[in-house]
C-alpha cells in the first residue's frame, strides 16, 4: 500500500522582497545573490502569521481535495518557525479552517519537515488509524533570520504550503536520516523568560554558546558540503528501497536552499535539469515548506500526471536529510 496526495494548496505573503533591497543595510549586491545562490526574490511577512499562511494553503489543499474539515482525522504541521511555544501549529491552523477534534501535532524537521511528515501520515493511513491526513508546512524564516548576517539573511524567505494525503495502492518509499555531527550547523536558541531563581547562564556547548536567542545562525560552507553529498545519497538509498534507477524518476522535487546544491547533487546523480522542480529564484528558502509548494505549483500547472514517478528530497538542521519516493 502507498499513498495519493489528493490536494495541494500553498500561501505566500503579499510583500515581495528582491536582492537590491537588501544593498542599504547590508554589504552586498544582487550579483553576488544571484550567482551564489539562484535567489532574485523572497516574500517576507508584513504581519500575516504563520498559522494563518498555513490555514490559507490548508483551505485550498482541501478545496483541491475535494475534502471537508470534518473528514481529517489527523493534522501535522511541519515547521521550525511558529508563531506559539505552545499550542501547536497545527492547532492555531486546523481551528482556522473548521477542524474541531482531529488531533494536531507539529514535526520538526528543520528543512526535512515535510518528508518526514509524510513518511509519518503514511504510516498512519497504512495501519488504518487514518484515511485522511492533513500536512501543513509553514514558515515565518524571517522571524529567526539575523539581518546583520549577510552570510544568511539573503538566503531566506516565508511561506507554506498544505496537502492532503490518503490511502492508495500507489507506489510509495522513503528514507530517512541524520547526520548529528552536524547539529550545531544550523541553530537557532529558544528564547527564556526572566527567571528570578537562575543565578547562572546556561551550560551552552562551546560551539553555540555565544549565539544570540531567537536568531538562527549557520555555517554556510559546512551546510553546503553536507548538502551535496546528503541529497544524492538520500535520493539513491530511497531509489533502491523502491527498486528503482534514478533514472527512472519523471520529476525529482529538491528542498531549495542554493541553486549550486541542486545543480551539483542532480550532477552527482546524471540526471538531467529538466527533470528537477526549481523555484528558489522567486521565494528563496522556506524551510519544509519548499517541497510542498513545489507540489502545489506543479500540480497547478499542470506537470504532474498520473503515474509520474517523483522523488521529493529534503536536508536541514540537525542535520536531517530523506527523500521520498512517490507516484503521482
Ligand atoms: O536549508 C538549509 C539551510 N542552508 C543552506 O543550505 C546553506 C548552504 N550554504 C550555502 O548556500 C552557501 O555556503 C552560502 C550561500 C551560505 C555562501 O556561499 P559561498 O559561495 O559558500 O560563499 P562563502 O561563504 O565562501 O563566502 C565567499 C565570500 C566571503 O567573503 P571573503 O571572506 O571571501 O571576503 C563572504 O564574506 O562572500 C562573502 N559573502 C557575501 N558577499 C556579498 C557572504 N555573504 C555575502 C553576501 N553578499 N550576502
Amino acid at each position: 500500500m502507498g499513498i495519493s496526495i489528493l490536494g495541494a494548496g500553498c500561501c505566500l505573503p503579499q510583500q515581495e522582497v528582491d536582492n537590491h533591497a537588501f544593498e542599504s543595510f547590508i554589504e552586498t549586491s544582487d550579483e553576488w545573490i544571484t550567482t551564489r545562490t539562484g535567489i532574485h526574490c523572497r516574500r517576507i511577512s508584513d504581519g500575516i502569521l504563520t498559522y494563518q499562511m498555513g490555514a490559507e494553503a490548508a483551505r485550498q489543499a482541501l478545496e483541491n481535495a475535494n475534502t471537508s474539515p470534518e473528514e481529517i482525522d489527523m493534522v501535522i504541521a511541519t515547521t521550525v518557525t511558529a508563531d506559539a511555544t505552545t499550542p501547536s501549529l497545527a492547532c492555531l491552523a486546523a481551528a482556522e479552517v473548521g477542524i474541531h477534534t482531529a488531533p494536531c501535532m507539529d514535526l520538526n524537521a528543520a528543512c526535512t519537515g515535510f518528508v518526514y511528515a509524510l513518511d509519518v501520515a503514511e504510516k498512519y493511513l497504512r495501519t488504518d488509524s487514518a484515511k485522511k491526513i492533513l500536512i501543513i508546512s509553514a514558515e515565518m524564516m524571517s522571524r529567526i533570520v539575523n539581518f546583520k548576517d549577510r552570510s544568511s539573511c539573503v538566503l531566506f524567505g516565508d511561506g507554506a504550503a498544505a496537502v492532503v494525503v490518503g490511502p492508495s495502492d500507489k507506489l510509495y518509499q522513503s528514507w530517512l536520516a541524520c547526520n548529528l555531527d552536524g547539529r550545531y550547523k544550523i541553530f537557532s536558541k529558544a528564547t527564556n523568560s526572566e527567571n528570578p531563581f537562575r543565578q547562572n547562564d546556561f551550560d551552552w556547548p562551546e560551539e553555540v554558546a555565544h549565539m544570540q536567542p531567537g536568531l538562527m545562525e549557520m555555517a554556510g560552507n559546512d551546510v553546503y558540503r553536507f548538502a551535496t553529498q546528503a541529497m544524492p545519497e538520500a535520493v539513491q538509498r530511497c531509489c533502491e528501497k523502491a527498486g528503482l534507477a534514478p533514472e527512472q524518476l519523471d520529476r525529482i522535487i529538491p528542498h531549495q536552499a542554493n541553486l549550486r546544491i541542486i545543480r551539483t547533487a542532480m550532477k552527482h546523480l546524471g540526471l538531467p535539469e529538466e527533470k528537477v522542480h526549481i523555484n528558489i529564484q522567486h521565494y528563496g528558502n522556506i524551510s519544509s515548506a519548499c517541497i510542498p509548494l513545489s507540489l502545489c505549483e506543479m500540480q497547478r500547472a499542470g506537470e504532474l500526471h498520473p503515474g509520474d514517478k517523483i522523488c521529493l528530497v529534503g536536508f536541514g538542521s540537525g542535520l536531517t536529510y530523506g527523500a521520498a519516493v512517490l507516484e503521482w
